[in-house]
């Protein structure tokens, strides 16, 4: 009898291909030879999208010719629009969340570009950009849908950050705002093959679309063990706050801990497959979001209060330490953002890490297809 062949569960430690446009290791996160604390604190998310989807930093010339041609694509085609007019109702009936939302007008997206079927470098990058431009103002009319607004248009004076914000509520943001939402964006921007990146590559695999394979990776993202993570951490978050009350008492905290550990939850925003030594761009968002509640004022300040101490027990106990997503969702709290569009917002993100990532495979392609060990029943004959 031959044993089956050995398997990775859940593909951990295989490497399935080679790649130039990102290096995640335990000890530092790297874009195209950048590092994610360097760019988090020197780039701007257009600069960091430039250098995702063409390969190198821009010059200023590059970067105002990139923001121009994001700018002038802003818009969202008409089809779109009445479709999005139903997101309040299929949102607020529980038809639907958000993801699922994007996921459809993404997908539509691709019905009404003129370079859909074609899959050349030239169509992919142009692809890519009215993708990174329009994702924000679907998210933005898809939320005055919900709150029964008129849609808020784009306008051509932000920045992809600042009219994200501004088109999601009507009202400019601070200063401040636009700069914690573009640090998130830069460090959700890529991650080599996570799942989403991966299904994506998958479906580009096939000489599937981009746009097919990015309704793909939208799907992907939404599960709660990958990007629906930062809103999951901030609804676990939540149900902490109102079961221990307002105050942040050490031991209900801790009380509330041990029963999870208990009943073997996974907690929301800890772990990683890569990372087993904490998430590199956790503290960057963590001090960025703290400093936002800092400013917002006390019950902020106490959801930081709690998330560290929720994080301080994770790592004592379990050696678990939190991901990107766990400060997230306190970050975007701060912010005002609905929980609904965190995930969504993350795809605002990862859009570029997804499109140079499908622009990858269509370049130097091979079908991904793996094999699986068949564990089932013996051969046997249907007249038996
Ligand atoms: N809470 C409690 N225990 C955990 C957690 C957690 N969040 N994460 C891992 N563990 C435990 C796990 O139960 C296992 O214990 P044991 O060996 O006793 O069975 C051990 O740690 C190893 O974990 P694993 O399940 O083998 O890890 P994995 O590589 O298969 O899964 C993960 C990684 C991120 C899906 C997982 O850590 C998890 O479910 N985390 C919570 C969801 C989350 O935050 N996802 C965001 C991921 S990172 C950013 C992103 O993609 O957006």
């Amino acid at each position: 009898m031959t044993s089956a062949p050995v398997h990775a569960k859940g593909l951990e430690g295989v490497i399935a291909d080679e790649s130039a446009i990102c290096n995640v290791e335990q000890t530092a996160l790297i874009y195209r030879g950048y590092e994610i604390a360097d760019l988090a604190a020197h780039a701007s998310f257009e600069e960091v999208a430039f250098l995702l989807l063409i390969g190198h930093k821009p010059n200023a010339s590059e970067l105002k010719a990139f923001k121009d041609e994001l700018i002038a694509e802003r818009e969202l085609p008409e089809m779109i629009k009445q479709n999005l007019k139903h997101a309040g109702e299929l949102v607020n009936n529980k038809y639907a969340v958000p993801m699922d939302i994007l996921r459809t007008a993404v997908s539509v997206l691709g019905h009404l570009d003129p370079d859909c079927q074609d899959n050349s470098a030239e169509a992919n990058l142009r692809k890519a950009k009215r993708l990174l431009a329009k994702i924000p103002t679907v998210i933005g009319h898809m939320q005055n849908s919900i709150e029964g607004r008129e849609f808020v248009a784009p306008r051509s004076d932000l920045s992809h950050s600042a009219n994200l914000l501004y088109m999601m509520t009507g009202s400019e943001p601070s200063p401040e705002a636009e700069k914690v939402m573009d640090v998130s964006l830069v460090l959700y921007a890529e991650h080599d093959y996570n799942a989403s990146t991966f299904t994506s590559r998958v479906i580009a695999s096939t000489l599937g679309d981009m746009h097919g394979a990015v309704t793909g990776a939208v799907a992907a993202l939404k599960g709660k063990l990958h990007g629906g993570a930062n809103e999951a951490a901030m609804d676990m978050l939540s149900d902490i706050r109102n079961d221990i009350g307002p105050d942040n008492d050490a031991a209900k905290i801790t009380g509330w801990m041990h029963k999870a550990f208990a009943e073997k939850r996974k907690l929301m925003g800890f772990g990683h497959r890569v990372y087993k030594n904490g998430d590199h761009r956790a503290p960057i968002l963590h001090a960025l979001g703290r400093k936002a509640a800092e400013a917002r004022g006390e019950e902020f300040v106490k959801l930081f209060e709690l998330g560290e101490a929720v994080q301080k027990i994770m790592a004592d106990e379990k050696t678990i330490y939190p991901n990107v997503d766990f400060p997230c969702g306190m970050t975007y709290f701060t912010m005002g953002i609905p929980v609904p569009q965190y995930t969504p917002i993350f795809v605002a993100s990862r859009i570029t890490g997804w499109c140079a990532h499908i622009m990858e495979q269509h370049a130097n392609n091979r079908i991904i297809r793996p094999r699986v060990a068949y564990i089932g029943p013996a051969l046997r004959n249907w007249n038996d």
